[in-house]
């Protein structure tokens, strides 16, 4: 099982949230009024993890290495959570618990490998947003908060790719619906990006105050349309891998997809 190494490494990289966070630098008085409002969305949209906890513990029911590897996800997107009201609550600011059930989603059953692949590629792109909010944030806790959680990101996406890996090796004619998927996640943009928060109908990102907030925060913080490439690379390696064949652009994806299908094809 995945899990059992998985267990180990992201054991030995987690981070403490009462010693590793730097709490008694804090300066709340950087904060702006628009970055007050804004983390306390993304704050709320870390509890999403909670909603695909029970999809992921319930599409992949008889995946026993993978829904154990959810008891670590799920915890530490939690912590993201906590980290964030710890943080807001520093700052003045409280979210009532009250206000919590009105956010609680169900997702619709959808295929697994098709989920699995979307979560690979949305905790890409959230590392890759975190990170260019911990440049941008005014006040140097939060800088550091979003630093700590872009790793985490990129480290579950590591988990993921495995378990795509580990399905490929299972089942091959996988292939075509991971290369598909992959590639309808990176057909993104700042007004309309994709990631499993923003996705469904209705979406988590839809239920909160400003349904808008992430396409205002890329759109001031990750300005132009290039600023993907690096999780365009990532995706195209891990997409490469697994097609055993070099992938560079979303063109070349296109063409694997077809290939891809032909291959299953020709197998069945
Ligand atoms: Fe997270
Ligand atoms: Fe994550």
């Amino acid at each position: 099982m995945l899990y059992d190494d998985l267990f180990v490494s992201l054991e030995r990289a987690r981070w403490n949230l009462s010693r590793d966070i730097d709490w008694d630098a804090m300066r709340p008085e950087l904060l702006t009024p628009a970055w007050r409002f804004d983390v306390r969305e993304v704050c709320l949209t870390e509890l999403s993890a909670l909603y695909a906890t029970e999809m992921f513990l319930r599409d992949f029911y008889s995946d026993i290495d993978f829904c154990s590897f959810i008891s670590i996800w799920f915890y530490e997107e939690m912590k993201h959570h906590l980290v964030l009201r710890k943080y807001l609550e520093r700052a003045g600011e409280h979210i009532d618990e009250a206000e919590l059930p009105r956010l609680r989603l169900t997702f619709a059953e959808g295929p697994a490998i098709e989920t699995l692949t979307m979560h690979f590629c949305g905790e890409q792109r959230l590392a890759h947003w975190y990170t260019a909010f911990s440049a941008s944030a005014p006040e140097p806790v939060l800088r550091q908060i979003f630093r700590t959680l872009a790793a985490d990101e990129l480290r579950h996406a590591t988990a993921y790719a495995k378990y795509l890996r580990k399905a490929v090796a299972n089942k091959p004619a996988v292939l075509p619906q991971i290369l598909r998927m992959s590639l309808w996640m990176l057909r993104t943009s700042n007004d309309n990006p994709k990631h499993p928060t923003t996705l469904t109908e209705p979406s988590v990102v839809s239920l909160l105050e400003d349904p808008h907030y992430l396409r205002r925060m890329l759109n001031a913080y990750l300005p132009g349309r290039d600023h993907e490439a690096p999780v365009q690379r990532r995706v195209l390696a891990l997409m490469s891998e697994l097609a055993g064949r070099q992938i560079r652009s979303l063109r070349e994806l296109g063409s694997s997809i077809r290939e891809a299908d032909r291959a299953v094809a020709s197998a069945a």
